[in-house]
Formats: C-alpha cells, sequence, structure tokens
C-alpha cells in the first residue's frame, strides 16, 4: 500500500470538489464538505462523466449526464441509473498536502 499526494487542502473549496491528477492513479474527485474530505474515482460508475463536475448537497454528488446521486462519503450509489459505488479512497492529511492510500 503507498501514499499517493493528490493536491493542497488549498485547492478544494470548501462545499466543492477538485478534480486531481495523480500519476499511476485515475482521475480523483476531492470534495470538502461538512464532515471533512473525502476522495472518490472522478470518472462517474455509469459512463465517463466527471463527478467534480457535479451538484453537491447534503454529502451527495449528482452525477452532470444522468443525475444519478453518490453518497460522497461511502461512494454508495444512493439513485438510478447508477447501481455501482464509485470507488472511495482512505486519506491522510500530512500538513496541508491531501493524500490517498492505494
Ligand atoms: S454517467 Fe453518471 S449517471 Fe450516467
Amino acid at each position: 500500500m503507498a501514499l499517493h499526494k493528490v493536491c493542497k487542502v488549498g485547492d478544494v473549496p470548501e462545499g466543492g470538489c477538485f478534480r486531481a491528477e495523480v500519476d499511476g492513479m485515475p482521475a480523483l474527485a476531492v470534495f470538502h464538505v461538512d464532515q471533512g474530505y473525502f476522495v472518490m474515482n472522478d470518472t462517474c460508475s455509469h459512463g465517463e462523466a466527471s463527478l467534480s463536475e457535479g451538484e453537491i448537497e447534503d454529502g451527495q454528488v449528482e452525477c452532470p449526464w444522468h443525475n444519478a446521486r453518490f453518497c460522497i462519503k461511502t461512494g454508495e450509489a444512493l439513485t438510478f441509473p447508477a447501481v455501482e459505488p464509485q470507488k472511495v479512497y482512505r486519506i491522510k492529511l500530512v500538513d496541508d498536502d491531501i493524500m490517498v492510500e492505494e
């Protein structure tokens, strides 16, 4: 298991999302919501949409293409048409760097 630097905490707007490119990993969506920072794969499990472009509300992100909603914390697909969860990552804050384990 390796630790990868994803971005700085300052890159992620409060209540928003930052799309991160990390060598050797799929594109990542980094969320900053009331409960903290969370990271999941950016590409929707239903298609090719970028979830970092989705609406964020109540700890959920809504896919901009077909409006499936995912739990930001767990990656669970909450509404159709998505049925597969998003992969989420365990994060670690090191100073002001957001790191993920993979
Ligand atoms: S691509 Fe996300 S719901 Fe279809």
